[in-house]
């Protein structure tokens, strides 16, 4: 079947299901200027998870090479920070909107689904603007902007190993509560999903009649489960992404190519065939 007539019928299912959720992957911010994790470019080519992508080796390499670490993070906050929405986020947004799109089930921590439009965002990796209590658990937003300035602060010095650990030790942000060290509120390698995040998608997938899988390698666990969950809840699939992956035999849509150029049309069918007073 031609991209055209995908899209054509994908709308049609938009228009005529009872619950469309969305699943997202580091593909859909792709064309933000996040990279993704895996593949060519992608932020694990660069970084190591064994070392990065875990709190041991990031404790590690705090000890060790304070630099590398300040580094990183600084890498990690200049492309979060200057990422936009692109149209595959807006459209997402704008079915929302439209009252065609329940929920979007994302991986990943960064803000612009919400800044795309969308409402319920449903974070299974947790959110990089987010703080967490290491003692009590307690939450709070990150202010990125004085974030940004410590970093800047932090990389105008020229200190020594010691040094640096000291600096950075005393960067770390502390709980207003108990006073413990704040860790960013983002799912590491080995640790568990966030509870009621993981139930409410797991509830959300078993209830759709169409899930839009967008720019995931698939490969994690759990959430890479969730494709299958709606699958073995009577949901049409529907897979947007570049390369194909461990789910594509079980969709019944592949769409291969750009979330940004493949979404916006799909949304403008379905904009088309709804009553005109929905459009707002
Ligand atoms: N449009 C659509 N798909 C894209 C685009 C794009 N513009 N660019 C890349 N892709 C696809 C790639 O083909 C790949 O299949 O997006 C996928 C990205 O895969 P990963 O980098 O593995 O990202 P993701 O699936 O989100 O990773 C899952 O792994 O490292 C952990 O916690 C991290 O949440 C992450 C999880």
């Amino acid at each position: 079947m031609v991209m055209e007539d995908k899209i054509k019928e994908i709308s049609q299912i938009i228009l005529e299901a009872k619950k469309v959720v969305a699943f997202t992957g580091a593909g859909i911010s792709a064309e933000s200027g996040i990279p993704t994790f895996r593949g060519k470019g992608g932020i694990w080519e660069k970084y190591s998870p064994a070392i990065y992508g875990n709190l041991p080796g990031l404790a590690l390499t705090f000890l060790l090479r304070p630099k590398k670490l300040l580094q990183f993070i600084t890498d990690a906050y200049e492309t979060f920070s200057r990422a936009q929405p692109n149209p595959a986020h807006l459209a997402l947004g704008r079915l929302e909107k439209r009252g065609r799109l329940s929920s979007v089930i994302t991986q990943n921590i960064d803000n612009l689904q919400e800044r795309g439009g969308c409402r319920n965002v449903i974070k299974l990796h947790g959110d990089l603007y987010r703080l967490r209590c290491l003692k009590c658990n307690t939450q709070r937003p990150l202010d990125p902007t004085n974030f940004g300035l410590a970093l800047q602060e932090l990389g105008s010095t020229q200190p020594g190993r010691f040094g640096m650990i000291q600096k950075i030790r005393e960067a770390i942000p502390r709980c207003l509560d108990c006073g413990g060290w704040m860790r960013p509120d983002i799912v590491f390698f080995g640790e568990g999903l966030p509870q009621d995040e993981w139930l409410h998608a797991q509830s959300e997938a078993q209830s759709c009649d169409l899930m839009m899988v967008i720019g995931t390698s698939g490969l994690i666990q759990p959430a890479a489960s969730i494709p299958y969950l709606a699958k073995s809840g009577g949901a049409t699939i529907a897979e947007i992404t570049q390369e194909r992956s461990p789910i594509s035999p079980f969709v019944d849509y592949i769409l291969l190519g750009k979330a940004g150029e493949i979404m916006p049309p799909i949304v403008e069918a379905v904009e088309k065939g709804l009553p005109k007073q929905k459009i707002r």
